[in-house]
Parts: C-alpha cells; sequence; structure tokens
C-alpha cells in the first residue's frame, strides 16, 4: 500500500498546547485513510479530513481485524470492526436501539414482506448522531482536544453538546438562525455548549466549521466531514445484521450524505470479514426542498447540483450542499440503490402514521424514510415481498411544532360534568 508521507501530523502542541504523546496509540494499525474522489491513500491522522492532492473527502479504512470479537452492547460491542484503541470511551451507552416490525405500516401500504423500522429516535440524546459522536469524541479526548466545534442543523449539536460534557470539553455550535427545532437547541443550551448563530444556512455555518478547523488548529470539529465519526454510525449495519441478517433495502433520509455511507461501509466491513455474502440495497430519501442528490440521480448526473436555498418542514435535512456527496453517491451506484425525493406534505403524512399505527414518535426527518419507502413501493422499486428496513433517525420529542401540527380533536370542558359528558357520549 502506498503511503504519503503525513504531512502537518508534527504538531505536538497543536491541540490546545497539550502533549500529544503519538495518536497513533489510539487508532488502531490495521486503519489508514483513502480518499473517496481520488483513492489517494493516507497513513490514520484524527485530523485529516481531505485530500492533500484533490480537495475529496477521506474515509477511514478498516482492514478486516485478524478477529472479530462482538462482546457488550451498542457501539463499543463492535470495537474490534472500530478504527479505535480505547478501553474508556466517552459513552452513554449509545445504540442497541430497537428493531421494530412495523406490520401495521406494512398493511396500510400493501407490502406483503418483511418491514422494520430501526428506531435511532432511541438513542440517548434522540439521534443516530450518539453513535458518532461517542467514537469522534472519544478520539478528540485522547489527543488532548480542549476545544470542540460543529455546524449543525439541530441533532449534531445537541449530541455534540451531550458527549463534550461528558468528556469535559469546551464546545461551541454554529447554528442556522431560526432553523433548528426547539428540543435540539433546548439541549444544547442544556448541556452548556456556546452557540453561535449565523443569518444563514446550514451550509454557511458548515463553511465556517470547516474554515475555522483549516486555520485552527486548536478547535476540533464534529461534523460528517470528520470520517472518523462516521465509523460509530456504521454500527447500524452491524445491528440490523445481527439482528434479521443482510435486509434486501436499507432506507435512510440524507441530508449531508454521511449516514447512508456509514450503513453502506458497515455492510461492505461485515461482507470484508467473510461474516455476510450479500449486501442490501440503499434507498436514500431527500426532501423535495433540498434534493441535490435525488435530482441527480433522476437527471443521470455523476454530481449533484447544490441548492443554493434548501426549504423543507424536515429542518434536520434542510441541507443544499451536502459535503459527503460523493459518499452518498457511491454508496447508492455500488449497491444498486437509489435516490427518491418526497415532499414536505408526505413528510408529515409518514410522521402521523409512524405515530398513530405504529407508536413510534419520529421528527419529520426521521419519518421521512417511510415516506420514500411508500413511495418506492407505489413505484415498484422496492418490490411488495422484500425485506426492508427503515431507519427513522429522529426521536419525534426533537421537534415540538411539529408534534403540534398534527391533526387532533381538542375540546375544552369548563366542569368536571362536562368532562365526563365528553369522555363517555363521545361528544
Ligand atoms: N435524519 C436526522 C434526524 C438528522 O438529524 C440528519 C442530519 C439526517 C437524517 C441526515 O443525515 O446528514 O448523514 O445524511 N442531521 C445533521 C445535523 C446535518 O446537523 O444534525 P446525513
Amino acid at each position: 500500500m502506498l503511503l504519503t508521507p503525513s504531512k502537518g501530523e508534527n504538531l505536538p502542541t497543536a491541540y490546545g498546547g497539550a502533549i500529544v504523546v503519538g495518536y497513533a496509540k489510539v487508532v488502531k494499525e490495521n486503519v489508514y485513510m483513502r480518499c473517496t474522489h481520488c483513492g489517494a491513500v493516507y497513513d490514520a491522522s484524527p485530523r485529516r479530513f481531505f485530500c492533500e492532492k484533490c480537495g475529496g473527502i477521506l474515509e477511514v479504512v478498516v482492514e478486516p481485524p485478524k478477529q472479530v470479537v462482538f462482546r457488550g452492547r451498542g457501539v463499543w460491542r463492535y470495537h474490534s470492526l472500530l478504527p479505535l484503541n480505547t478501553s474508556e470511551p466517552v459513552t452513554l451507552n449509545e445504540g442497541n436501539t430497537p428493531l421494530l416490525e412495523i406490520k401495521r405500516i406494512a398493511e396500510n401500504i400493501s407490502f406483503k414482506g418483511k418491514l422494520y423500522a430501526k428506531y435511532e429516535g432511541a438513542n440517548p440524546t434522540g439521534s443516530f448522531k450518539d453513535r458518532g459522536m461517542t467514537v469522534a469524541v472519544t478520539l478528540a479526548r485522547e489527543i488532548g482536544v480542549r476545544h470542540a466545534i460543529a455546524a449543525s442543523t439541530g441533532n449534531t449539536a445537541s449530541s455534540a453538546a451531550a458527549y463534550t460534557a461528558r468528556a469535559g470539553i469546551k464546545l461551541t455550535l454554529v447554528l442556522p438562525r431560526g432553523k433548528v427545532a426547539l428540543g435540539k437547541l433546548g439541549q444544547s443550551i442544556l448541556h452548556g455548549a456556546d452557540i453561535v448563530e449565523i443569518e444563514g444556512s446550514f451550509d454557511d455555518a458548515l463553511k465556517a466549521v470547516i474554515k475555522a478547523s483549516t486555520i485552527s488548529t486548536s478547535v476540533y470539529p464534529l461534523n460528517s466531514f470528520n470520517a472518523w465519526r462516521l465509523e460509530g454510525q456504521k454500527t447500524i449495519a452491524f445491528e440490523i445484521w445481527e439482528e434479521i441478517g443482510v435486509p434486501d433495502w436499507v432506507v435512510v433520509p440524507v441530508g449531508n450524505g454521511g449516514n447512508i455511507a456509514a450503513i453502506w461501509k458497515g455492510f461492505k466491513e461485515l461482507r470484508e470479514a467473510g461474516l455476510i455474502d450479500s449486501l442490501p440495497r440503499m434507498a436514500g430519501v431527500q426532501a423535495s426542498g433540498a434534493a441535490p442528490l435525488a435530482t441527480a440521480f433522476e437527471r443521470g448526473l455523476d454530481k449533484p447540483e447544490f441548492v443554493e436555498k434548501p426549504e423543507t418542514i424536515a429542518t434536520a435535512i434542510r441541507i443544499g450542499k451536502p459535503i459527503n456527496w460523493a459518499k452518498a453517491m457511491k454508496a447508492v451506484r455500488e449497491s444498486n440503490g437509489v435516490f427518491v425525493k418526497v415532499t414536505d406534505e408526505e413528510i408529515l403524512a409518514a410522521q402521523h402514521m409512524l405515530a398513530r399505527l405504529e407508536g413510534i414518535g419520529a421528527e419529520p426527518a426521521g419519518a421521512a424514510s417511510i415516506a420514500g419507502l411508500k413511495k418506492l413501493v407505489e413505484e415498484g422499486v422496492i418490490e411488495r415481498g422484500e425485506t426492508v428496513v427503515v431507519v427513522v433517525t429522529g426521536h419525534a420529542l426533537k421537534d415540538p411544532d411539529s408534534m403540534m401540527r398534527a391533526p387532533c380533536r381538542r375540546k375544552v370542558a369548563s366542569t368536571v360534568d362536562e368532562a365526563v359528558r365528553m369522555v363517555v357520549g363521545g361528544e
């Protein structure tokens, strides 16, 4: 394997003055990095995010370990397939989320196969981001980071806020002003993050974080362009496989494209380790007002045309310039999968269907995958007898405003007797 010299790695005081005694101990020996765009390979570094040759986004490569051992529960159960050596992760016991068969939704959409929801809202801070954050923040702590930063539509923010709090690391968030759902903003405030609200979109916020982490090594970025974070998210694949084997399809809501790529990577690594011999097809779902990848897919383009002013009720995926576009497109292409767009109306209908037919509370972005599934089944792309896992990425409590939009019969009783009449009389 060709390894380029690790430029910029001799920075022992780079981490806020902390002495860095070789992160090599934290990163396993069977790990290196590769550019998703041009294929250039690099030795592993916690601070390497973009390709020095072409500027493309990097991925972490974990060569299949000699022995695969699964022990315990949640993300760290898969320690032998993760890139870090650590016996003391920064953890809130993330992962090990319910995989729920959703028969009533299947019936509602005349789907005859096996249909499951992977309920990522059941993670400690209410989204799948916790899987990535336990890995990224553990790495940050091990290399002596004192100050982390992240741009976010909200879930990365609240997850980073909780995990950095647990690790004793300061966090500054850059958030699109007025576009972060209340629950997520509240969590970020509660866990003590400093917040910069930018007059602009998430894409502007992310630009600020990339710039800041390029010009200053005293801040450590926790966004999904940090490939180390995505390593934690690949455990969604491991959990699905352990419970039901390899499904025909995995349906995932897509914003920046990191999660769909991470899940696909997880399945591929299971195959490389000789644990499975088939792979699922990946379906990425985007909101129609923020759908650069789905539009590129429809038009047969190799690259997305970015959306300058993305808009959707699913604020978590209100993203016009997905930083992981190449990884996401590769996941869909390699898996013979698809991208699909759904409208805000379809997203809200799916949110209500999940809540009312299955008791699963999802924020709009989390339910977008159900809306996508419905559409793909109706279009005949997903066949009615297949086995499908739909990833429900975030909890309903994240976005109280969206919950309040659900139709509801509500009345006011001015006396006890009136309340009794209303209850028994079905008024
Ligand atoms: N679903 C939810 C609930 C999310 O919060 C996100 C991303 C996604 C899906 C899309 O995942 O970006 O990996 O394609 N939220 C990010 C954030 C952008 O800042 O919380 P992706």
